[in-house]
């Protein structure tokens, strides 16, 4: 480790981030490695992840980041556990703790909860002796740099100047979008001091994005741009998605839908691939974060719309199930269903509100054996699923888990889906054979050709079942 004496010779400027998760520890991965000369540290109060940061296996995985940890870890890169010297060593601090859901008391299933963030602001003024930039990195309410402002400035006579830096990274690509984002937001008071120290974040971030794509606002503005930047991305899913209830019943094709409506410049091709329902730690807790937000300040309407997208995507996953039910003769008691994939998404091992969590539940409630599959997530799955009563198989090898079963049911885009040796697959299983995919990435033409009855979202079905 590096002392202060040293750093402060060695580097340009002390960075810190709090909170060495899935955002603080990449962003300030690809931070130390595009700003050599600059110092970074990440502490975190979770002791057992900064020995992971520390170590071969790192507490997440994202594609790419290894090999960023690898070039930069011990030269300008640091993990530490000592967050009260860690402040003091700071010029600047990156705020990156969790925003969850609140799941008690007022706001309940709906607020943020901001308890970390509010811990974390309150070390911050406690152990620093000099003048700070505090950057709060993770999706707040509008307003909370208010509130950062008023708790450190609650008792000293350090100068701390608030700004709003929200990140846009999606995980899975994490790396490639730090590395070259759309943009990066930065928010700050319109004040002097807010624009000296919105300008010093601005500094760090030249180092590596072109500067037409570093844009400034007021600090209201960028605290409200991530927000509606998730809710409109998850607008689009599930709008497709409702798009795609319609299609089911009329025959129509939502792949073709997406592609025909996508084409339209205004609307655009991104976000409109139909699936099971969105997951990940994020949309559905920022979207219920936005509407909690409008009715505190009275505008149910506004409320009502956004609201609508958790809805469809309840919905959607529900249908999911529903299908699954109906199309094997109306009981899964003791049938053996294999999901594949029980990560949100692919080229992550992050189940955080995963539409396989609650598909899994609603199997086990119907009373199915389930076998799950994932390249990545298996240890996260026995965590999500440690309380559900029913039988539970974990199984990572794709063959292994599929055999025997009646079903398959995909649950994530992992590649491997799409090239295994289906032919294999269908001569272990039960008969009939199923396969429900969840985010259509099958070829669900070979696999009827196979044998298997097809069920596809937003796409007509494929079965081998004579209709009467
Ligand atoms: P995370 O749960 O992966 O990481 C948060 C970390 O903060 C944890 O390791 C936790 O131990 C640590 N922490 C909590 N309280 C602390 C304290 N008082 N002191 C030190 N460490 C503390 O969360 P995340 O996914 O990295 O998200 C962080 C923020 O970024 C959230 O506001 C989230 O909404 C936002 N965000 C997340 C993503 C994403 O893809 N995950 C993308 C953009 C923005
Ligand atoms: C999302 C946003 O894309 C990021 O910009 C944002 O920073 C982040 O939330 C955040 O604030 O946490 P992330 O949740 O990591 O990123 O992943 P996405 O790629 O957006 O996927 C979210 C979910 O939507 C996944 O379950 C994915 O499978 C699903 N999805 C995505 C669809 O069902 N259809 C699509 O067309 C796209």
């Amino acid at each position: 480790m590096v002392d202060k004496k040293q750093s402060s010779r060695t580097f340009k400027k002390n960075i810190l981030c709090i909170g060495g998760g899935y955002v603080g520890g990449s962003t300030m991965a690809v931070m130390a490695y595009k700003c050599p000369r600059y110092k970074v540290t990440v502490v975190d109060i979770n002791r057992d992840r900064i020995n992971q940061w520390n170590s071969e296996t790192l507490p997440i995985y994202e594609p790419g980041i290894e090999e960023i940890v690898r070039a930069t870890r011990g030269k300008n890169l640091f993990f530490s556990a000592d967050i009260d010297k860690a402040i003091r060593d700071a010029e600047i601090i990156f705020v990156s703790v969790n925003t969850p859901t609140k799941n008690f008391g007022t706001g309940a299933g709906m607020a943020a909860d901001l308890q970390y963030w509010e811990k974390t602001a309150r070390q911050i003024r406690d152990a620093s002796d000099s003048n700070k930039i505090i950057v709060d990195k993770g999706t707040l309410p509008v307003k909370t740099a208010l509130a950062m402002e008023r708790i450190l400035t609650a008792t000293k006579d350090v100068q701390f100047d608030v700004i709003s830096n929200p990140e846009f990274l999606a995980e899975g690509t994490a790396v490639r979008d730090l590395l070259d984002p759309d943009r990066v937001l930065i928010g700050s008071r319109e004040t002097p001091e807010g624009i000296r120290a919105r300008n010093e974040i601005v500094e760090i971030y030249k180092n590596w994005v072109p500067e037409g794509r570093i844009i400034t606002s007021d600090i209201w503005s960028s605290e409200l741009s991530k927000l509606a930047a998730n809710a409109f991305l998850a607008q689009r899913i599930s709008s497709i998605n409702a798009i795609s209830a319609i299609c089911e019943k009329t025959g129509a094709n939502v792949t073709q839908i997406a592609h025909a409506i996508g084409l339209d410049k205004r609307i655009g091709e991104k976000y409109l691939s139909a699936s099971v329902g969105f997951g990940g730690s994020c949309f559905q807790k920022d979207i219920l974060n936005l509407v909690y937000l409008c009715r505190h300040y009275g505008l149910n309407e506004v409320a009502d719309y956004w609201e609508g997208i958790v809805r469809i995507n309840n919905y959607q996953k529900e249908r999911f199930i529903f299908t699954m039910l109906l199309t094997m003769f109306n009981t899964l008691v003791d049938k053996k269903i294999c999901l594949f994939g029980f990560a949100f998404k692919a080229n992550t091992g992050d189940t955080r509100e995963s539409p396989a969590i609650y598909i899994a539940k609603r199997l086990a409630e119907e009373k199915a054996e389930l076998v799950i599959s994932d390249p990545q997530a298996i240890e996260n799955a026995k965590k999500d699923l440690a309380d559900v009563d029913g039988k539970m198989r974990y199984v990572e090898d794709p063959y292994e888990a599929a055999a025997g079963c009646d079903a398959i049911a995909v649950m994530t885009e992992w590649n491997l889906y799409a090239k295994l040796d289906y032919e294999k697959i269908y001569r272990a299983m039960a008969k009939p054979a199923f396969i429900f995919d969840g985010r259509n990435i099958l070829d669900h033409k070979r696999l009827f050709d196979i044998g298997f009855n097809v069920f596809p979202i937003g796409k007509p079905k494929l079965s081998h079942f004579r209709e009467r």
